[in-house]
C-alpha cells in the first residue's frame, strides 16, 4: 500500500494515522475516526496504558466482531498472551473483581446470569418507574430553576442518574448522597489516579453486599430484592453474584447516562433548527420525535467511544486484517455510527432520522441491558429541559468547554448554561 515515491497528495502511510487520546481528540475524535475508516479501519495503536490493541471503526466491521463469540469479553484471554509477552494488561486483583459481572463474562455463564437478571430488571418494571424519574428530574430543574444559569452536568445530567438507579434497585434514600459522592471520585477520576476510585469501588462494592444481605432476610419491591427472588431452573445469584450484578448495573447505568444527557443537550443548544423542531413537537404533544431524537442523540455523539473490550481466542480476521489470539480488539462504536457506508449524511444531526440502527448500545448477547431505562431518563430529561426553561442557552463559547475522553466514554466536564428564570 506505499504510495508512489514524490506523490505530492500522499496520505501517511498506514501504521501512522491520526494521534489519538490527546487533548484535540477528546474534544473532537471525529476527523481521526474518519481518517481510520478510511484509511486503516482495522488499526492497531497502542493505548496510554502501553497496551497495543486494535481499532475497529467500520460499521460493518464493528457489527460482525461484536457478534463473534470468538472475540472474549474474559480480560484473561488477554493476559494469557500478554504474561508470554512479559506485560500484563489488567492488574490481578481488579480482573478478579471484574470478572465476575456481564461485561466481562462469556457463555455459559453469560447467559445463566443475563437470564436471572432479565427476570428481575424488566421493561415493565422500567416503565413503571417513568412516574419517579419524571419526579426526580423535575426535583433536579427546581433547584436552579430560580437562579436563571447552571451548571447541567453536575446540578443534573450527573445526580439523576445516579438517584434514579439507587432507587430503583432500592438504596434508602439516606444512603443516596454517599452514591452520589462515591460515583462523583468515580467519573472525575476515571483514567486518572487509582487510588480514590478503587476506595470508592470498594466503598461500593461493600455496601451493596450488606445491603443485599439485608434485603434477603426483609425483601421489598425493589430490583435488589428481584435478583435475589430470580431464579431460573433451580439457579439462584448468590449474593456475591448479586452484588457484583447491583454494582455492573450502577457502574454501566451511571456515566453512560450522564453522558447522553450532557452530550444531548450540547448537541441540541448547538443545533437551534433541530431543537426549535423539537421543542415545537413537544408543544403539540407529539413524542414521537423525542423518541427518534434521543436513538440520532446517541448515534451522533454517543457516550461510549471506543467501547468494549474484547480479546481474541483464536486468530481470526476482522476487516481483512489478521488478528492473533490474546490480542485486545476494541470495537470503536462512534466511529462505526458515523460510517457514511451505512448512514445517510452520518455528520448531519437529524432528529427525525429512522433509519438508524446505531450501535450506541452494543450489539449481540452483550446488548446493552439498561437501554429502556437510559431511554426513559434522557427522554424525560431533554424534553423536561425544553419544556420549563424553553429559552435555555449555552452560557459559555463552545470552543471554551472542556470534554473528558478515555478510554471508553466521552463527555463535558461541565456544560453551563443560562435561561429566563421559571417556577
Ligand atoms: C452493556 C451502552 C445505560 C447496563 C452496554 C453496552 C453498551 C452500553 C455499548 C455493550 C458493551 C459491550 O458490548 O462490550 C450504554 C449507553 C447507555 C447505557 C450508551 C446510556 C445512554 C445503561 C443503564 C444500565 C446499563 C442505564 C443499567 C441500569 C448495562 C449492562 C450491560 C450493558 C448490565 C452488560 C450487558 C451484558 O454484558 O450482557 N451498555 N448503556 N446500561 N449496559 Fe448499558
Amino acid at each position: 500500500d506505499q504510495p508512489p515515491a514524490g506523490c505530492p497528495q500522499q496520505t501517511p502511510p498506514k501504521a501512522q494515522g491520526p494521534e489519538l487520546f490527546t487533548w484535540e481528540f477528546a474534544t473532537d475524535p471525529y476527523p481521526a475516526y474518519a481518517w481510520l475508516r478510511e484509511n486503516s479501519p482495522v488499526h492497531r495503536t497502542t493505548l496510554p496504558s502501553g497496551i497495543e490493541a486494535w481499532l475497529v471503526t467500520r460499521y460493518a466491521d464493528a457489527r460482525q466482531a461484536l457478534a463473534d463469540q470468538r472475540l472474549s469479553k474474559n480480560p484473561a484471554h488477554h493476559d494469557e498472551s500478554a504474561h508470554a509477552k512479559g506485560k500484563t494488561g489488567i492488574p490481578g486483583e481488579r480482573k478478579a473483581e471484574l470478572m465476575t459481572h456481564l461485561l466481562n463474562i462469556d457463555p455459559p455463564d453469560h447467559t445463566r446470569l443475563r437470564r436471572l437478571v432479565s427476570k428481575a430488571f424488566t421493561p415493565r418494571r422500567v416503565a413503571e418507574f417513568a412516574p419517579r424519574v419524571q419526579e426526580l428530574t423535575d426535583g433536579l430543574i427546581d433547584d436552579f430553576a430560580g437562579r436563571g444559569e447552571a451548571d447541567l452536568i453536575h446540578e443534573f445530567a450527573f445526580p439523576l442518574p445516579i438517584y434514579a438507579i439507587c432507587d430503583l434497585l432500592g438504596v434508602p434514600r439516606e444512603d443516596q448522597d454517599d452514591f452520589r459522592d462515591w460515583a462523583g471520585m468515580m467519573i472525575r477520576h476515571g483514567g486518572g489516579p487509582r487510588g480514590g476510585v478503587a476506595r470508592s469501588v470498594k466503598k461500593m462494592r461493600g455496601y451493596l453486599a450488606d445491603l443485599i444481605h439485608r434485603k434477603r432476610l426483609a425483601p421489598g419491591d425493589d430490583l435488589i430484592s428481584g435478583l435475589i427472588r430470580a431464579s431460573d431452573r433451580g439457579e439462584h445469584l448468590t449474593e456475591n453474584e448479586a452484588a457484583a450484578m447491583a454494582f455492573i448495573l450502577l457502574f454501566a447505568g451511571f456515566e453512560t447516562t450522564v453522558n447522553l444527557i450532557g452530550n444531548g443537550m450540547y448537541a441540541l443548544l448547538t443545533h437551534p433548527e433541530q431543537r426549535a423542531r423539537l421543542q415545537k413537537a413537544l408543544a403539540e404533544g407529539d413524542m414521537g420525535l423525542l423518541e427518534t431524537g434521543v436513538e440520532e442523540l446517541l448515534r451522533f455523539d454517543g457516550p461510549v467511544e471506543l467501547a468494549t473490550w474484547r480479546f481474541a481466542t483464536e486468530a481470526l480476521t476482522v476487516g481483512g486484517q489478521r488478528i492473533a489470539a490474546g490480542d485486545p480488539v476494541l470495537v470503536v462504536l462512534a466511529a462505526a455510527d458515523r460510517d457514511p457506508e451505512r448512514f445517510e449524511r452520518p455528520d448531519t444531526l437529524d432528529l427525525s432520522r429512522t433509519d438508524n440502527q446505531h450501535l450506541g448500545y452494543g450489539h449481540g448477547i452483550h446488548y446493552c441491558l439498561g437501554a429502556p431505562l437510559a431511554r426513559l431518563e434522557a427522554q424525560a430529561a431533554l424534553a423536561t429541559l425544553l419544556r420549563r426553561l424553553p429559552d435555555l442557552r449555552l452560557a459559555s463559547d463552545p470552543a471554551d468547554l472542556r470534554w473528558r475522553g478515555g478510554l471508553i466514554m466521552r463527555g463535558l466536564r461541565t456544560l453551563p448554561v443560562e435561561f429566563t428564570t421559571a417556577q
